[in-house]
């Protein structure tokens, strides 16, 4: 996969440590995806995996949270400016129809903005629910309500205090690890373990396969979250 230089459009802060960033950057990516990102020659050496909120095809955005050094340089750029992308990178969420509620605890809302607007073009006929859960501040909750049919807010709580999942056929989620596996819990509880698919943040080198830095442990073995995730099994990882 190779590295493209991207010019950017705008990145802007949405609210305290989270931004939105927009590049140029003609692609095919789907719901789940990633880009490794990189703004910067050789330190902090390794590219910033992110996952994709929105394309049209033609541009690509991210929405971020600012933790460390690389994503403190993001927060610097300004449009005009230019970022390193390489991607998209990756499996998807599974093209599913039905009722579907999606999940996402702070950052991890991030893949849910494309992945109810491309299953919901798919699927005309789903109902997608999605569940936002946040620490101290809503965001980004008039633009989720475009792409979904119903949203759900928790400012402080826990967001999978909110779900009953045996009310869905299918339930994606991505956010802290912690919060993915309470929710596993719950839905094994409910008998809907099976129905859960979780996407992984384990931190990542390589990017593409090469290094087995992301290894995450799963019922099938070690598998590589940069290749073959993010996206497996709710039960495969959890169901240990
Ligand atoms: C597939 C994938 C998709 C991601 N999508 C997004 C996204 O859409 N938006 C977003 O803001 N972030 C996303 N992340 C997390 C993002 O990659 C990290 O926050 C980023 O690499 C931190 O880089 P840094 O240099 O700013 O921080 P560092 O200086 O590298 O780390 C700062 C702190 O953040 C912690 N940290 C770093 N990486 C991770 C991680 N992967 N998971 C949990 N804690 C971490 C470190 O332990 C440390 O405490 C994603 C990660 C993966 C693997
Ligand atoms: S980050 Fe290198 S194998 Fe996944």
């Amino acid at each position: 996969m190779p590295r493209v230089c991207s010019k950017i459009f705008s990145n802007e802060q949405v609210s305290g440590d989270f931004y939105l960033m927009k590049a140029e950057c003609p692609n095919d990516a789907r719901m789940g995806q990633f880009y490794m990102i990189r703004a910067w020659e050789t330190y902090p050496v390794l590219s910033r995996p992110v996952s994709v909120f929105d394309t049209d095809g033609k541009t690509v955005s991210f929405l971020y949270k600012v933790v460390g050094k690389g994503t403190e340089i993001f927060a610097g750029l300004k449009a005009g400016g230019e970022i390193t992308l390489e991607g998209p990178l990756g499996n998807t969420f599974p093209d599913l129809s039905g009722k579907i509620a999606m999940v996402g605890g702070g950052v991890g809302i991030a893949p849910f903005y494309l992945t109810a607007r491309e299953l919901k073009a798919r699927h005309p006929e789903s109902r997608i629910d999605l569940y936002l859960g946040f620490s101290d501040q809503a965001l980004l909750v008039d633009d989720y309500r475009k792409a979904a049919d119903n949203v759900i807010v928790d400012v402080g709580g826990f967001i999978t205090d909110s779900i009953d999942p045996a009310l869905y056929e299918h339930i994606f989620t991505c956010g802290p690890e912690i919060m993915m596996r309470v929710l596993y819990e719950k839905c094994r509880r409910a008998g809907a373990g099976d129905r859960l698919y979780v996407s992984m943040e384990n931190r990542m080198a390589c990017g593409v396969g090469a290094c087995f830095v992301c290894s995450c442990k799963t019922s099938k073995g070690n598998k590589k979250v940069c290749k073959d995730g993010p996206v497996f099994p709710g039960k495969e990882v959890f169901g240990l």
